[in-house]
């Protein structure tokens, strides 16, 4: 088998700010409700003519100009995305295009709502160590603000859009430290519609009624979505903890999803980690979906949070339910 190594991330945060107190004249809501219900101030939305795709290539772009990557190299491209730029082709295979690379690729896109990014890391891993891919791009792009309903107070303060990108590649070198040190990941169907958009698929089709009933966006009951994302966020990281045969307070860094900064804190006080080794930016983000972990992990590479030789765990929960961790060495 071979080793992965991580080259490279990026990122791509659109300009557009929209604040809680911009919410506040769309609808019946407060600044103090939003930052004591959910740690958000503000969040960034896409332009109107920007799609999943275009969040996505400006990430892939930022992540290879970091480290110059020849980008015909690039065998594999897969993109976490619940809001792909249409049913198909997939927004992978719009991003291959986009990137204008010649070779032709491997390309496909990951569905697993905010867990996305972890599953595409566990898909890369594989696909690198048993040398089906030799260098792999790994994007997660989500503009949900185009499925939220903006009259639903429940739902539309929540989330925000972003993309984040990873290069990662197959090496042959044993004495490697650094790449993937171990992932957990899981699935329960059951329950589906407690986070979910109910038309534009195969099972309810657009039509005049389903445009009218608002059925082409974000449902969600918050509590029950809120009890089961801290007790898997938590269970995933022992899990992939133990996989691996570190203990929790080993991680240099915690990177869980940022949905709520309640959800958050209560992650890292049942698995008693310093709060000062938990990253957040929901504050200035809010939740965007798959890119989030990514986007964490980029910010704190960037920032220096963490550095060569940091030990960091990755956690994500989102619908379907999916939810996983990752353990990596940067
Ligand atoms: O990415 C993974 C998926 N997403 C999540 O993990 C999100 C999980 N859920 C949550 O983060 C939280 O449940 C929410 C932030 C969605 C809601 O917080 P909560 O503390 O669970 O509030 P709640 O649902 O119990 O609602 C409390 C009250 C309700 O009013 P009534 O029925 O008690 O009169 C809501 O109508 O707050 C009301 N409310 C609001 N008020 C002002 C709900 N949204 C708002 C709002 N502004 N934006």
């Amino acid at each position: 088998m071979k080793k992965v190594k991580i080259l490279s991330t990026g990122c791509y945060i659109p300009n557009n700010v929209l604040t809680n107190f911009d919410l506040e004249k769309m609808v019946d809501t407060s600044n103090e409700w939003i930052i004591t219900r959910t740690g958000i101030r503000e969040r960034r939305i896409a332009d109107k003519d920007q799609s999943t795709s275009d969040l996505a290539v400006e990430a892939a772009k930022n992540c290879i100009d970091k480290v110059n990557f020849p980008k015909e190299e690039i065998d594999t491209i897969i993109v976490a995305t619940i809001t792909p730029d249409m049913l198909f082709p997939s927004t992978a295979c719009i991003v291959h295009k986009k990137l204008g690379i010649k070779r032709e690729v491997f390309a496909f896109d990951v569905s697993a709502a905010c867990s996305g990014f972890i599953y595409g890391l566990v898909l890369a891993e594989g696909l690198l160590k048993i040398g089906k891919s030799k260098n792999l791009l790994l994007i997660a792009s989500d503009v949900l603000s185009k499925f939220v309903n903006w009259q639903d107070r429940n739902t539309c303060v929540l989330f925000g859009d972003g993309a984040g990108a990873m290069l990662l590649s197959s090496t042959d070198d044993e004495d490697i430290e650094d790449g993937i040190v171990g992932t957990y990941f899981g699935a329960d169907g059951n329950y589906d519609e407690l986070l979910y958009i109910p038309a534009g698929g195969s099972k309810l089709p657009a039509s005049f009624e389903t445009v009218q009933k608002n059925l082409h966006t974000i449902v969600m009951s918050g509590k029950e979505v809120f009890k089961v994302a801290v007790t898997k966020m938590v269970d995933s990281v022992v899990k992939a903890c133990e996989i691996c045969g570190i203990s929790v307070n080993q991680l240099d860094l915690l990177i869980p999803h940022q949905a709520n900064l309640r959800i958050i804190n209560a992650v890292g006080e049942r698995l008693n980690i310093d709060p000062s080794k938990i990253f957040i930016n929901v504050d200035r983000y809010g939740n965007m979906s798959a890119s989030t972990v990514i986007v964490s992990l980029d910010e704190a590479i960037t920032s220096k949070k963490i550095s060569k030789g940091s030990l960091v765990g990755l956690v994500a929960f989102g619908g379907g339910f999916t939810w996983g961790a990752a353990i990596l060495r940067i």
